[in-house]
């Protein structure tokens, strides 16, 4: 089968484009035909080996060389081959969610696989563009700031592939949300369903004086949370997802003290995928596609969403 490996670490041209071995699967797992897959963050550090938190990040990623030879973390495909003890999937079944060597014709998974069925108006495209963004957004506003209609809410990065999500699934808990992005995404986050619209090229949000917010959230990591204290309301939550050692800290020193605190972490993988699922074959959100690229170009879709100005998702397709 087709699948673009990186053996090790730099710039984008590291992923080339090899003839590999068709993964078999055990009797646990099932077989994905891979429609379409995604850039994201991860995918695009893991490459370069530029994640935060290091060295724990470069000690988890691998020392010398990626331990993730076949990249790609989202999967939009078609069950091809079921394992025997497999119960949840059927041969046929379109499925969408997070994935692991996607970037290949072929991949596998489990029953525990955080994967969902694709409903039937979901293109493979949208199918790869929702997991990490999506579950993200979720994971740190309901779980984690347990986000309450009638809250205010900033979400900074609002036209990310994190931020869209963020946006819309604030507003649709009942939030009145205000974005920030720059000029040319104005219009699009307003029409995702922020009120407000703030345009970072223009204004800093941080130095707003007539505002308070019951949650910031901070998807790109450019502020911080001394300079947004005094935004939050008194029991406000500042939420950071570009973890650093620093916001481990304060994420530590204000569960203890005080009543403004702070959450940085990693998303955990639970059901929120089937939560998504729903809104979107509901129409109750949308799933935002900047650009896609074939597999071939693969080194092209790293060097665009690398640049940190993807609006939404950045997919690459697969002509099966
Ligand atoms: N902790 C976790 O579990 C977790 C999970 C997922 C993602 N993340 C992290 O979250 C971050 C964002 O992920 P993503 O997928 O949303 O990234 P992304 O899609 O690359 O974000 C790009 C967006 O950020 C906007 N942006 C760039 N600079 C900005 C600024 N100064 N102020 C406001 N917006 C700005 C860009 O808008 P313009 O083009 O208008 O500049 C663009 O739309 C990444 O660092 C990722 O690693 C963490």
């Amino acid at each position: 089968m087709k699948a673009i490996l990186q053996t090790k670490y730099g710039p984008p041209e590291v992923l080339k484009l090899h003839e590999i071995e068709k993964p078999a699967i055990t009797e646990n797992q099932v077989l994905i035909k891979v429609h379409a897959t995604s850039v994201t963050p991860m995918d695009y550090r893991s490459r370069s080996a530029k994640a935060p938190l290091w060295p724990i990040s470069r000690i988890l990623m691998g020392v010398r060389k990626p331990k993730q030879q076949i990249p790609g973390s989202e999967v939009a495909g078609e069950i091809v081959e079921v394992g025997k003890e497999v119960r949840k999937f059927k041969k046929g079944d379109k499925v969408f969610g997070f994935g692991h060597d996607t970037y290949a014709e072929y991949t596998t998974a489990t029953e525990k696989s955080s994967l969902e069925i694709m409903p039937p108006t979901m293109s493979y495209e949208e199918g790869a563009s929702i997991a990490f963004g999506g579950v993200t957004a979720l994971y740190f506003l309901r779980i984690k700031a347990n986000m309450q209609s009638g809250q205010r809410v900033l979400i900074n990065g609002a036209s990310g592939g994190v931020g869209v999500f963020a946006v819309q699934l604030a507003t649709y808990f009942g939030g009145e949300v205000t974005g920030v992005c720059s000029t040319k995404n104005i219009e699009l986050v307003r029409s995702l369903g922020a009120a407000r619209v703030i345009d970072y090229t223009k204004d800093n949000f941080t130095k707003e004086t007539d505002q308070k917010y019951e949650v910031i959230f901070d998807v790109v990591g450019t502020s911080s949370f001394s300079k947004c204290k005094k935004l939050l309301t008194e029991e406000g939550i500042y939420i950071n997802i570009v973890p650093t050692y620093r916001l481990f800290f304060q994420t530590f020193w204000t569960s203890k003290r005080g009543k403004k605190k702070v959450i940085t972490g990693i998303a955990q993988n639970n059901d929120d995928l089937s939560l998504l699922r729903e809104l979107i074959a509901a129409k109750s959100i949308q799933v935002i596609i900047d650009r896609s690229y074939p597999l071939e170009q693969a080194s092209e879709a790293h060097a665009y969403a690398e640049q940190g100005h993807k609006v939404g998702s950045v997919v690459i397709t697969l002509d099966n």
